[in-house]
């Protein structure tokens, strides 16, 4: 009966909601909200789990069930006059149903010249732009027809391109320009079936001025001649969301037998510096995870503006810069993007409601190289501290954001980014190793990566593996009723995994002696703190703080002008909770000078809960606009209105 009652339910929600397969379907109206005429008896986490197309992808208006994408060419200038890419994108293609006649591509903003196939123009039309899907490109085919050549130029306002002017560069003399593709932005810059389940191959030739060198997530050759034509080619399928390309005065040093770093010649070598652990990293992932499929792996570190800490391009992932701080201490960051190597883009989300198969994974993964490379300590700390940002999250995401396959229908995936497909999904694994023990966990992941290489695959196929595997081996340590309470319910199942670290009891003493005042700030023995424990103290500080006691902090530790941002970041904060004057040029300078959305976002918000507040943040916001990524932008202008 109760069964019977949910069918019904969703299929009210269904028709109620205008979700059908139909992927014209996929516009505003399709949102998540849930009527209030279904009885709320039925939880709604049931409703929306039969209600969803698991599978389909909501955020692509492609066809690849009737026609499949397989390789990709691309012929594409660089012109930083007019901030636009003009070329050509040959899309070769597979019939999956014969009697199919049209290939639907995804774009945004993009202007189509024409459109050929076996030589001759074919027709095409451009569908009216959705709000944040952009807009369906359909091309009638010629029944022998397996490639189309598309003639296109993007828009200077593409939302996956950054154009940056000389003085937004480190060097002052030439221009920069990056592209950021995940999760629906390639389209902005390339016409294609935009959707991770659809994975190609792809060639590029990059014509730029001949100052510059063009890289991308691909082949790139450390010694190319810098003649302003870059070839590149990706032989192995990967999904639309990693291919990348950045173009400026980059330079590269080597760090390892696989391992480099590409950057402008200003910061090179601190950034060979920090990240000169890399080559560690992926020989530690290879031995305990199985064999690196990318061949070579290279950091590019990108201006200040990059809206991500990082993003996993194959064979290159795209590093802020911002976590260059001269101590490593926040190279875990690069741990991430490599672990992505793995899960993500060997194993990859096969909707963006799965990204927590990518995220959660690569998340366990980062903890797991941490500690090898690291050891337990660092492990601990980070696992504390990535157990409070999750906790942060619950507390302030409604409960169906809280849910780890999140019904994204109607929804831009920008706006839903929060810790919980990271940190949920890593402490859900963690419960899984701890029950069966770390080396049959470690057996499952090497089964788990080489049995989905080069797939895209939803959560519903890692459930009904985990049953084949784990679950089965292990059926008196595991249910698949707690797996499902993890991954389709809100919150945080009861008695999970609680990270510990000694190195933050000490922290805790000192801040609640320091809290009473039984203990000065000047007598607190920080000396051999780490930036963890540091973190960690300032971010478990109560709300409200007197003027006196942040003085007494900054004069003794001299915060405001800490050089590691995520310290900054986390003081900043207090200040602008505290209205901390003293600290408001360095944040200033923070807005105006990071583009980072992780670092920005929280203290945009924080300005905008007051008037006071919400004057400096309009400030900095006008001063930085025009630097900051087209992300960024929209992530935070809401705060300054
Ligand atoms: N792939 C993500 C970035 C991303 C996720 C872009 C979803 C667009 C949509 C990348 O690997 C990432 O997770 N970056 C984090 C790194 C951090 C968790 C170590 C970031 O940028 O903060
Ligand atoms: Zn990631």
């Amino acid at each position: 009966m109760i069964i019977k009652y949910i069918i019904v339910a969703a299929l009210a929600l269904t028709v109620l909601s205008g979700c059908s397969d139909d992927s014209s379907s996929n516009n505003n109206s399709s949102n998540t909200a849930f009527n209030p005429k279904v009885d709320q008896s039925v939880s709604s986490y049931e409703v929306t789990k039969n209600a969803i197309n698991v599978g389909k992808d909501y955020h692509s208006f492609a066809n690849p069930e009737s026609i499949k994408v397989t390789h990709l060419n691309l012929d594409l200038t660089v012109d930083f006059s007019k901030k636009i890419l003009v070329g050509t994108a040959q899309l070769d293609f597979q019939k999956e149903d014969l009697n199919a006649t049209q290939l639907i591509l995804d774009t945004r903003d993009l202007t189509i010249n024409n459109v050929t196939a076996m030589g001759e123009k074919v027709n095409f039309s451009l569908a009216n732009d959705d709000s944040f899907l952009g807009s369906a490109l359909t091309i009638d085919l010629p029944a022998e027809a397996d490639s189309v050549l598309i003639s296109y130029q993007t828009s200077p306002k593409a939302s996956g391109v950054q154009w940056l002017s000389p003085e937004q560069t480190a060097g002052k003399k030439h221009p920069f320009l990056f592209t950021q593709a995940q999760a629906i932005h390639a389209r902005s810059f390339i016409p294609l079936q935009d959707s991770p389940q659809v994975r190609m191959t792809y060639e590029a030739t990059i014509r730029t001025p001949k100052a510059l060198l063009a890289v991308m997530s691909a082949s790139n050759d450390p010694g190319t001649e810098r003649d302003g034509v870059y070839e590149f080619s990706m032989p192995q399928p990967i999904p639309s969301y990693l291919i990348a390309l950045s173009v400026g005065d980059l330079h590269f040093k080597s760090m390892g037998e696989r391992t480099g770093v590409y950057s402008e010649k200003g910061i090179l070598d601190a950034a060979a510096a920090e990240f000169s652990d890399t080559e560690s990293m992926l020989i530690a992932t290879e031995k305990a995870f199985g064999p690196y499929s990318w061949d070579r792996y290279d950091l590019l570190i990108l201006p200040p503006s990059f809206p991500f800490g990082g993003m996993e391009n194959p064979r290159l992932s795209f590093i802020t810069p911002t976590v260059i701080a001269g101590d490593k201490s926040l190279v875990s960051l690069i741990a991430h993007e490599l672990a992505h190597s793995w899960s993500g883009n060997t194993v990859t989300n096969a909707t963006w409601r799965d990204l927590w198969l990518n995220e959660g994974f690569t998340t366990y993964l980062t903890y797991r190289i941490m500690q090898m490379v690291y050891g337990d300590e660092r492990f601990e700390m980070e696992a504390v501290l990535g157990r409070q940002d999750l906790q942060a999250d619950i507390d302030a995401l409604p409960a169906n954001d809280q849910i780890m396959a999140i019904d994204l229908r109607g929804r831009d995936p920008d706006d839903v980014f929060s810790n919980i497909p990271y940190e949920k999904g890593a402490l859900f694994l963690r419960e899984l190793e701890l029950k069966v023990g770390r080396e049959n966990f470690d057996q499952f992941l090497l089964g788990y990566f080489e049995k989905f290489a080069f797939k895209s695959i939803t959560t519903e196929q890692f459930i009904s593996y985990l049953e084949q595997t784990l679950l089965k081996e292990h059926s008196d340590q595991l249910s698949k009723q707690r797996i499902e309470e993890w991954i389709f319910q809100p919150g945080i199942p009861r008695d999970a995994h609680a990270p510990e670290s000694d190195a933050f009891s000490i922290v805790d003493q000192a801040r609640d002696a320091w809290l009473e005042g039984t203990v000065q700030a000047d007598e607190i023995d920080s000396k051999k703190w780490v930036v963890h424990q540091w973190l960690y103290f300032l971010n478990n500080m109560p709300e409200k703080l007197s003027q006196k006691q942040l003085a007494d902090l900054d004069k003794v530790f001299a915060l405001t002008s800490s050089k590691n941002n995520e310290i900054a970041h986390s003081w900043l904060l207090i200040s602008v909770n505290n209205w901390y004057q003293p600290a408001f040029n360095r944040l200033h300078n923070y807005l105006t000078s990071i583009g980072r959305n992780k670092l920005v976002k929280p203290l945009y918000k924080a300005l905008s809960q007051t008037p006071e507040g919400k004057i400096m943040a309009q400030k900095a916001f006008a001063e930085a606009r025009a630097g900051y990524h087209p992300l960024t932008v929209k992530a935070n202008e809401g705060f300054i209105q």
